[in-house]
């Protein structure tokens, strides 16, 4: 056992931390020659239900779990970790879009970005609370001035990738790994723009195998764009079962090198690629070198109606910027 991982997870007794713990204490993310440690931070009315999350785990005897701390102080929840998965935040419920939780879960970024900095050096740290985009640009601006690179912050499209590819492996009626390079640009909103163009079935475009353009061009673009609220719907409370493995595929994904000729899709601070501009968290395709940094896949061709909705998204980013200008610093 060579290696323990410190985990934070914030808003660990809502919906998506129940789904999430489990996993990551089982070593199904980390592998199982490494060992976890859980710091999870909640509001304070939200302890006690943390208490019973916390003897489930226990009740787990999960072998690689080494320790688990609970608090409701930022300060205590980040000390020292690895991964900061900042899911603790409001969700929407019906007829809402996601920006519209922007001023309510926007300060919650202010207050964890300056602790991120107090606590924690070898970091990175994934914000799936909504408006996820920009709650990580708040985080990451209140963040960096301490020290830790901006590059280490990142905000969740992963599930939307997941989304895409299992909508398209249906379509096809082929196996949801066979989908590969299904990029997500821009926002977690329905504005995203999935990349039908740039995708491949068992390694062929997705235009060659799927010959109805249309269907890629209108249904499914909305279908993945509306399944956050189409699960609302259904289920009267936001994905948490789906959200929880995309945090994790998320992770695994920035942890181990990407296979050559691949990518996958997060948010990350733009440094300008495919002309959007710098600093904003825009979802693009990355790869990752295993060892602890990204890059944006560089090249991709974009048609014109690509860049349209790859424009119509970066303008919502800016928007959403405009709004929350103030909790910037
Ligand atoms: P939930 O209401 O079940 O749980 C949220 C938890 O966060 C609660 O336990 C609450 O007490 C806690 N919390 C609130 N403010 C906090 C703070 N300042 N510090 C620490 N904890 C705090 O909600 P959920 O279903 O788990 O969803 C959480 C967030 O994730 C929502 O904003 C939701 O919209 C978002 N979400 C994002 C994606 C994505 O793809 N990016 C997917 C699903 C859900
Ligand atoms: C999702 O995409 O499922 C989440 O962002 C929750 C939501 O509000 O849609």
């Amino acid at each position: 056992m060579a290696r323990t991982v410190k985990v934070a997870v914030t808003g660990a007794a809502g919906q998506i931390g129940y789904a999430l713990l489990p996993r990551i204490a089982s070593g199904a993310v980390f592998g199982p020659d490494v060992r976890v440690s859980l710091h999870l931070l909640e509001i304070t009315p939200a302890l006690k239900a943390l208490e019973g999350v916390v003897m489930e785990l226990d009740d787990c005897a999960f072998p690689l779990l080494d320790e688990i701390v609970t608090t409701d102080d930022a300060d205590r929840a980040f000390e020292g970790v690895n991964w900061a998965l900042l899911v603790g935040s409001k969700p929407r419920g019906k007829g809402m879009e996601r920006g519209d939780l922007i001023r309510e879960n926007g300060p919650i970024f202010v207050g964890q970005g300056k602790a991120l900095t107090r606590g924690a050096s070898d970091l990175r740290t994934l914000v799936v609370g909504n408006p996820a985009n920009t709650n990580c640009l708040i985080a990451m601006h209140n963040a960096v001035g301490g020290g830790i690179p901006k590059e280490r912050f990142h905000a969740m499209t992963r599930l939307d990738q997941n989304r895409a590819e299992a909508q398209l492996a249906q379509k096809a009626g082929v196996k949801v790994a066979e989908v590969t390079n299904m990029a997500i640009w821009g926002n977690h909103s329905a504005t995203q723009y999935p990349d039908a163009e740039n995708a491949r079935i068992g390694g062929r475009p997705v235009t060659d195998v799927i010959g109805h353009v249309s269907w890629l061009q209108e249904d499914f673009i909305q279908i993945v764009q509306q399944r956050g609220a189409a699960v609302i719907e259904a289920r009267g409370l936001s994905s948490a079962a789906s959200a929880a493995n995309a945090a994790l595929d998320h992770v695994m994904s920035m942890e181990q090198a990407t296979p050559d000729g691949q990518f996958f899709s997060a948010a990350v601070p733009s440094d300008g690629s495919y002309g959007v501009e710098e600093g904003l968290i825009f979802s693009f395709p990355v790869r990752s070198d295993g060892q602890g940094n990204w890059s944006i896949v560089q090249g991709l061709e974009l048609s014109s109606f690509a860049r349209e909705k790859i424009a119509a998204t970066e303008a919502e980013l800016k928007e959403e910027r405009a709004v929350i200008a103030d909790l910037l610093s």
